[in-house]
């Protein structure tokens, strides 16, 4: 089936997954609200990464695949930091993008979208491919978010929003270590939001200002460092098809040298068929990167950009470094070894607006199924891995008397209680009920009628089978539980 992106922008209005920032305001570009399925959807989304990189890590034996056994923990640092992390980061001096001007038609543009950016000009072309565009040259814009701190609102005054959540796991590296019992290898990870000034915000979600990133910065010696990138590219990859992303739709794409960012020593990129993107184009999931050891190194002796672009620890005539780090040494010792050594990293950077949006456009689907009257209908669903449905369950007493509603109460209770996201409904026909809920992508109904109160059973339907079995009322906890699990 080709999925039309504007009615999965539609159904995302109308059931309350995503809204327009400030909508009444006439929008904010590159800003996106979440309503009451999508913040659940995508607080799962979160959920599900924490519990399966962090929480239910097994630390004691190493998983399948790891080259040997490894800590993962988790951090929540400020959006915040000190200014001086941008300008050892990279970010302060590379951070940008290259932006180009009309004078026609006063647009601004991303050099290097242009040339996917219809012109406003008619008849319809692309931005540069006018008669009329009159483009300035490119020059660099960076893309970091600038706020003051304190009363007085001075140029020395500035700040930074982050723009990514990397940079506040570096710089706590030597407190988690001094901190906690883990020794290398060690992954620390982070869920927060970043902020980048993007030029040109577009593709609903998917290129925002303001988003939230899942990031995972992985320290090993620099001798296994290519075992764990490789372990990190193919655990990640395979995440994403679990959940149910259709391998087809998905691809690693290595980066040629020429792309790498300035921390990278290589870096693959788990991408998306995103339904925006033309045919063959895939748009980036998330990020593994081979980062080495810029990052600690940087925050150790600061570095500047030279006149080629790269960064160096530039010295002053009295031999000290220019550009000064925390000066604070992030080696680590290896007990086992008895070496120290500064860690590489690698990183795993996904983005949880871009997953939820590849989750939402994954399960966006529309077929035939018979109404209430039998007839065949065009039906919307959207057939989430029941780990991310926003709602697990629907409870219908089939009628709203002769005891079905009591009964049915008593069930969405039982769910309730067992911590399971449940609604109850009991609202027009049947048929219509269940059309609800596969529109919001509940994967089970369980409908109370006349039998339930003298046999005690309930019907289960699936949303994606349209199977409906009977079983007893007070197993369906332990049923959904069951299936939940998987
Ligand atoms: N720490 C490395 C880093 O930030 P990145 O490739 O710039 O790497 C990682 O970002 C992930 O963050 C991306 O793969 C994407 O999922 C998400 N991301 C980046 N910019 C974004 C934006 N403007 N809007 C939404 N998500 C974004």
């Amino acid at each position: 089936m080709t999925v039309d992106m504007d009615k999965i922008v539609a159904l995302c209005k109308r059931r309350g997954f995503i809204f327009q920032n400030s909508e009444i305001y006439g929008g904010l570009n590159g800003f996106w609200d979440y309503g009451p399925l999508g913040t659940d959807l995508k607080r799962n989304v979160r959920n599900v990464w924490w519990e399966d990189m962090i929480g239910r890590h097994d630390n004691i034996d190493a998983p399948a695949g790891a080259p040997s056994r490894f800590d993962m923990v988790g951090v929540e640092t400020t959006i915040i930091m000190h200014p001086q992390v941008w300008k050892c980061s990279g970010h302060y001096d590379l951070f940008v993008d290259k932006m180009v001007d009309c004078r026609e038609c006063k647009g601004r543009f991303r050099e290097d979208h242009m040339a996917a950016i219809p012109c406003p000009n008619k008849p319809s072309k692309m931005v540069g491919q006018h008669d009329k565009c009159q483009l300035t040259e490119p020059r660099d814009f960076n893309l970091m978010f600038k706020t003051i701190i304190g009363a007085l609102g001075t140029e020395e005054d500035a700040a930074f929003l982050r723009p990514e959540t990397a940079q506040g796991i570096f710089v706590n590296f030597k407190n988690v270590c001094d901190s906690t019992r883990v020794k290398l290898p060690l992954g620390i990870c982070q869920v927060g939001k970043s902020f980048r000034n993007e030029i040109t915000p577009r593709n609903f979600t998917f290129r925002s200002r303001e988003f939230e990133q899942m990031e995972i910065e992985f320290f090993c010696r620099p001798d296994e460092s290519q075992q764990w990138y490789q372990y990190w590219r193919d655990r990640r990859f395979n995440w994403y098809i679990n959940l149910g992303l259709d391998k087809a739709k998905l691809q690693m794409r290595e980066h040629p040298a020429e792309e790498l960012a300035h921390y990278s020593c290589g870096t693959a990129d788990i991408e998306y068929a995103f339904p925006f993107m033309s045919a063959g184009e895939y748009g980036e999931l998330e990020g593994v990167a081979h980062r080495g050891d810029f990052d600690l190194r940087s925050h150790m002796e600061g570095k500047l950009k030279n006149e080629n672009g790269e960064l160096v620890v530039e010295m002053n005539a009295d031999g000290q470094p220019k550009h000064r780090g925390s000066g604070k040494d992030l080696s680590y010792f290896d007990d086992a070894t008895r070496e120290r050594f500064i860690p590489h990293v690698i990183e795993p950077s996904a983005g949880a607006d871009r997953a939820t949006l590849a989750f939402i456009c994954e399960a966006y689907a529309e077929d035939e199924a018979p109404d209430d009257k039998g007839k065949m209908q065009t039906r919307t669903l959207m057939k989430f891995h029941p780990r991310l449905a926003p709602v697990k369950a629907a409870v219908f007493p089939l009628l709203k008397k002769d005891g079905h509603p009591e009964k049915a109460k008593e069930i969405y209770r039982a769910l309730k209680d067992a911590g399971i996201a449940v609604q109850y409904d009991e609202q027009a026909a049947i048929g219509k009920r269940y059309r609800r809920q596969d529109e919001i992508g509940t994967p089970w109904c369980l409908t109370i009628d006349g039998d339930t109160l003298t046999d005690g059973t309930v019907t289960l339907r699936d949303r994606d089978t349209l199977e409906q079995v009977r079983l007893p009322a007070n197993e369906v906890v332990d049923e959904i539980s069951r299936r939940l699990r998987g």
